[in-house]
């Protein structure tokens, strides 16, 4: 920002006489700069003597050869201070004219029109022209010490312009930068709050499971027990009514043997009445159905201890991820036999540090879930898997009916279902939740209603803090 101020001055006249004289006006020889400052102090009683710069004078001696100088002047960028321009030129461009072209090109060019007489009014000069802000006038014949003073304070004007706009340049640029900064911050602090808020629902939902996990630790405890002789029992009593079957097998075949009287008859009237043979048919039904149910009630109060891990004293060990899924894969095949097909994506994985067991338990969850998503016909679940840095991901993807927007959210609570009861717990997810958690990885989930879902789970391959 710290030029040298700028001293240059184009002069258009078509009078070669001219040029002479604004020569030895501005450009003086030392005992013509001293003359002319001992004038100067003359006139405006200064007596210290104030060392002026000299000017660099251009001649062209019409419109379009001043036109030109000045665009060679700003290519060069040594633009011009102020341009001197005659106002009658009868070859060529007019003063007039020729001012307009040259604001064209630099419209911070100071002018002075220099005339004697005039083909226009001053009045429509300045109409015409619109720049009264950059215009004076010089009547010949000339008076020295005006042209060089105008010539210094146009000068002066030209540069205190300039600098003005570059200042003005410059807070444009740092209102810019502050402002770049001030956006940068602001989607720093948006990235912050956003983080936070997903911090706080992952603690929300990690304090649910934890709260649940002790109620159903309790529930799973207290029905352990009289779900466990019911059980027993059941076994039980199926095999003492195998035998009371087989004694009144027995018995009946020795009624045949009995002669007829009064207590035959009382014996065929009681076993018309109590339709014994549609006892011996449907005692083993009822008990098979109630073995089935119990067996219902063992495996939810299995997914409630394993929700809240009171069994788990599974140690961390070294695993193979993909042999994990293909054996829950195995396990599951008669679940998925008529549902989906599997095709997998696998690439080389290295071991992770896990609970292997318990992985195996989310991959279950998942696949299931995909299986139970399939519609009437034969769906597709993608399993596939990777290495991100030091972590491995896997997923598992299905083509079936998708999740609308309002279960999306609660799929991770515990007792979250929209299966018919028998068939759902609502556990699943919840549980695989908890277990991503505990190995410090993440499970997230997108899906498209009608289209299908695809789970994501990310474990890191080595544990640093092991929870016991
Ligand atoms: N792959 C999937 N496709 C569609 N819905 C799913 C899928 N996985 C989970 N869900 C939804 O999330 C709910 C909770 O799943 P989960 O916790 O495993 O419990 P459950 O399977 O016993 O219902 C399911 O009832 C179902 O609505
Ligand atoms: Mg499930």
């Amino acid at each position: 920002m710290n030029r040298p101020p700028n001293r240059r001055i184009l002069l258009i006249d078509d009078t070669p006489s001219i040029h002479e004289d604004f020569r030895k006006i501005l450009t003086p020889t030392v005992e013509h700069s001293v003359e002319l400052d001992e004038m100067e102090a003359a006139l405006f009683g200064t007596t210290t003597k104030v060392q002026t710069q000299a000017f660099e004078l251009d001649s062209a001696y019409g419109g379009q050869e001043g036109l030109q100088r000045l665009h060679t002047a700003m290519q060069q960028e040594q633009p011009y201070a102020l341009a001197f321009v005659d106002m009658r030129m009868p070859q060529g461009w007019d003063g007039a004219q020729t001012i307009e072209e040259l604001w064209k090109v630099a419209p911070d060019l100071q002018v002075v029109v220099c005339t004697a007489y005039s083909d226009y009014s001053w009045e429509d000069l300045l109409l015409r022209l619109q720049a009264h802000d950059r215009l004076l006038i010089l009547k010949k014949p000339f008076d020295n010490i005006e042209v060089q003073q105008m010539a210094n304070t146009l000068a002066a004007k030209w540069d205190m312009a300039r600098r003005a706009s570059l200042k003005t340049i410059h807070l444009e640029q740092l209102v810019e930068q502050r402002t770049q900064a001030l956006t940068l911050a602001g989607q720093a602090l948006q990235q912050e709050i956003d983080e936070r808020k997903q911090l706080e629902s992952q603690l929300v939902q990690s304090e649910k499971l934890a709260s649940l996990g002790q109620l159903a630790a309790g529930v799973a405890h207290e029905i352990n027990n009289p779900v466990g002789f019911i059980s027993s029992n059941l076994g039980t009593l199926e095999g003492y009514v195998k035998q009371l079957q087989q004694m009144l097998d027995a018995y009946q075949q020795a009624e045949e043997a009995l002669p007829s009287g009064e207590c035959l008859d009382q014996l065929i009237t009681l076993r018309k009445a109590m339709d014994l043979d549609f006892l011996k048919e449907d005692i083993p039904l009822l008990i098979r159905e109630s073995k089935d149910g119990i067996g219902r009630v063992t495996q939810i109060v299995k997914d409630l201890k394993d929700f809240s891990r009171v069994d788990n004293n599974e140690k961390w060990q070294w695993a193979n991820l993909q042999q994990g899924i293909d054996s829950t894969l195995n396990i599951v095949a008669s679940e998925l036999k008529y549902k989906a097909d599997v095709i997998k994506h696998y690439q080389p994985l290295p071991e992770i540090e896990c609970l292997a067991s318990q992985i195996n338990q989310v991959v279950m969850n998942l696949v299931i879930n995909a299986a139970q998503a399939m519609g009437p016909e034969r769906g597709t679940i993608t399993i596939s898997n990777g290495i991100e840095g030091d972590q491995v991901w896997l997923e598992v993807a299905d083509n079936g009916c998708g999740i609308g927007a309002d279960s999306l959210q609660k799929i991770f609570d515990p007792f979250f279902t929209t299966k018919p009861v028998g068939e759902g717990t609502g556990l699943g997810l919840s549980l695989s939740y908890g277990i991503v958690k505990k190995h410090h990885g993440d499970i997230s989930v997108r899906s498209e209603p009608g289209k299908g879902t695809t789970f994501r789970v990310v474990l890191p391959i080595r544990q640093t803090d092991k929870p016991l």
